[in-house]
């Protein structure tokens, strides 16, 4: 089959159409809401905690947890649940603040940025499930639950 370069062109647009309708972060369910935990804490860990953690806390600021975001950092507050225009963290990541963040790494997506910006316009809530809230916590020492492995059990009956 030969593809003219006209129904390629219709091809590539519904492409598109289907990539920003088909996001399947969640976020795009029937209600529209924009989970912390689901949507917002994943670009969090990706991309922001390396920097934003208690062992660095750039700018003040750990993000390891809900309760750091909110807190903020040096800057005060990094969030104002129902107020975009006033939420430190989207001028960061818009770059209407330098440095822009992530410091350093290309811009988040504009999809990212559209979910901070839907989470915070809705209430900016912490969805953090009560069993999560312990591994999520990058400053507790890990707990190992098996002894480590040695060699066989006759090792020494040789
Ligand atoms: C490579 C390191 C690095 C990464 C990754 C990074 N930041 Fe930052 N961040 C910094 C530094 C350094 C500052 C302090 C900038 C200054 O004040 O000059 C800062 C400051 C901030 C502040 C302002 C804190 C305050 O109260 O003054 C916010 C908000 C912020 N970062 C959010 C983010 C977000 C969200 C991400 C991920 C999308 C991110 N950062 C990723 C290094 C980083």
């Amino acid at each position: 089959m030969k593809i003219s370069g006209c129904s390629l062109l219709v091809l590539l647009g519904l492409g598109g159409a289907g990539a920003a309708f088909g996001q399947d972060s969640g976020a795009n369910k029937a209600n529209g809401a924009v989970s912390y935990f689901r949507d917002i804490r994943p670009i969090i860990q990706r991309q922001c905690q390396g920097c934003h953690q208690p062992a660095v806390k750039q700018g003040g600021l750990d993000l390891t947890r809900y309760e750091g975001f909110k807190a903020g950092g040096n800057g005060g507050s990094a969030f104002e649940p129902g107020a975009p225009e006033k939420s430190l963290v989207l001028s960061y990541i818009k770059g209407e603040r330098t440095p822009r963040m992530p410091f350093g790494l290309p811009p988040l997506a504009p999809e990212q940025i559209d979910l901070f910006s839907r989470w915070i316009s809705a209430d900016g809530s912490d969805d953090t499930p009560a069993e999560a809230r312990e591994t999520v916590a990058t400053d507790k020492p890990p707990v190992y639950h098996l002894p480590p492995v040695r060699g066989p059990a006759n090792w020494s009956a040789r």
